[in-house]
């Protein structure tokens, strides 16, 4: 048996594998309970005590031999170097590195973050499932105001909405009892619009909120102002029109001029030369005892912008829906080199 153990151990040492073919036939061959190696154990088995501690040493080794074979084998397969496998060809050029891009309402949205961030707001999120009170009753709304209406409003049951603006945000800052506030709340928001060119069933906002002592519509209209410079040039007009919304008194929309330069502008400032692009006005004290705010030290300003339609402006796209469809030939453009 002895002899018969060295000339296996021989074999072993012998056999030569170049390829996963090669080891499993290895294995098959000497490591499987049929193999060799099996063959041999049983007949151990049958050896008397003497004999066993003989041969012990022996098949010992052998075993070892054809681990250490089949472990040297798989470690040459997974670094690809047996035989017939691929060859890795360190001549040959690197695969092309896909760069993603970024949706331009994102590039636009960091921007306005941006800006804001400089004049000392903090960005804050809420959620796009929103419950009754903070997205209508505590900025307001009443019981019978049409926003409440299936057709403007996504309900999720009767208690849950997704949001229809990110003013509801606003409510749980102030909720917060953290004073004084100076906030932006970037989101998506939805409304059961019919979706076209101009309008889509979901878009986006970002919601500006300053609660602190003494705060005047002068304020509000200095940190747009502001805004407005960085963001469409320093020597942009901007007007506000009074307006209605019911967390805001007084209320405003706010427009910048962009002037009618060309068939975009037109088309964009319906003839005007102004695009609207805010909401605006001192908060309501309502909303501030809503949310358990003292009006006789604090009161502040809100305004509520939408991100699409100066994301539209900035980079001439006609479609709102081309914002969110995804498509690579169209997201490819806002690639950075
Ligand atoms: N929430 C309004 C909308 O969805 C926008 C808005 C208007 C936000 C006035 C405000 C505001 O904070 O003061 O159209």
């Amino acid at each position: 048996m002895q002899t018969r153990i060295e000339t296996i151990i021989n074999e072993v040492k012998n056999f030569s594998i170049k390829s996963r073919e090669e080891l499993d036939s290895f294995k098959i061959h000497f490591s499987s309970r049929k193999g060799i190696l099996g063959v041999i154990l049983d007949e151990f088995k049958l050896l008397d005590k003497e004999e066993k501690i003989k041969m012990g040493r022996y098949i010992n080794s052998l075993k070892e031999e054809v681990e250490n074979k089949i472990e040297e084998a798989q470690s040459l397969i997974v670094q690809g170097k047996e035989g017939n496998l691929r060859r890795f060809d360190k001549s040959k050029p690197q695969y092309p590195i896909l760069m993603g891009s970024r949706n331009p309402v994102s590039i636009v949205l960091k921007e306005v973050v941006d800006i804001f961030y400089y004049l000392g707001f903090v960005v804050s999120q809420g959620p796009e499932i929103e419950d009754d009170w903070h997205n209508f009753s505590a900025l307001n709304f009443d019981e019978n105001h049409p926003a409440r209406e299936m057709q403007d409003t996504f309900f999720i049951d009767k208690d849950f909405t997704l949001r229809t603006h990110t003013s509801s945000v606003q409510v749980r800052e102030m909720e917060k009892g953290k004073l004084p506030i100076r906030t932006i709340s970037p989101g998506r928001v939805y409304r059961n619009e019919a979706i076209s060119s101009r309008s889509h069933c979901f878009f986006h906002q970002i919601e500006g909120l300053c609660i602190d002592e003494d705060i005047s519509f002068a304020d509000l209209k200095q940190t747009l102002f502001t805004f407005v410079k960085r963001f469409f040039g320093e020597k942009t007009k901007v007007r506000y029109r009074p307006s209605y919304f019911p967390f805001t008194e007084p209320s405003a929309e706010m427009d910048v001029f962009l002037g009618i330069e060309n068939d975009d502008d037109y088309r964009i400032t319906k003839g005007t030369g102004w695009l609207e692009i805010l909401g605006c006005g001192m908060v309501d004290p309502q909303v501030l005892i809503n949310c358990k705010i003292d009006t006789d030290k604090y009161n502040g300003y809100a305004f509520g912008l939408g991100i699409d339609r100066i994301s539209m402006y900035k980079y001439g796209i006609t479609d709102i829906r081309e914002l969110s469809e995804n498509d690579v030939r169209f997201l490819k453009q806002f690639t950075k080199v």
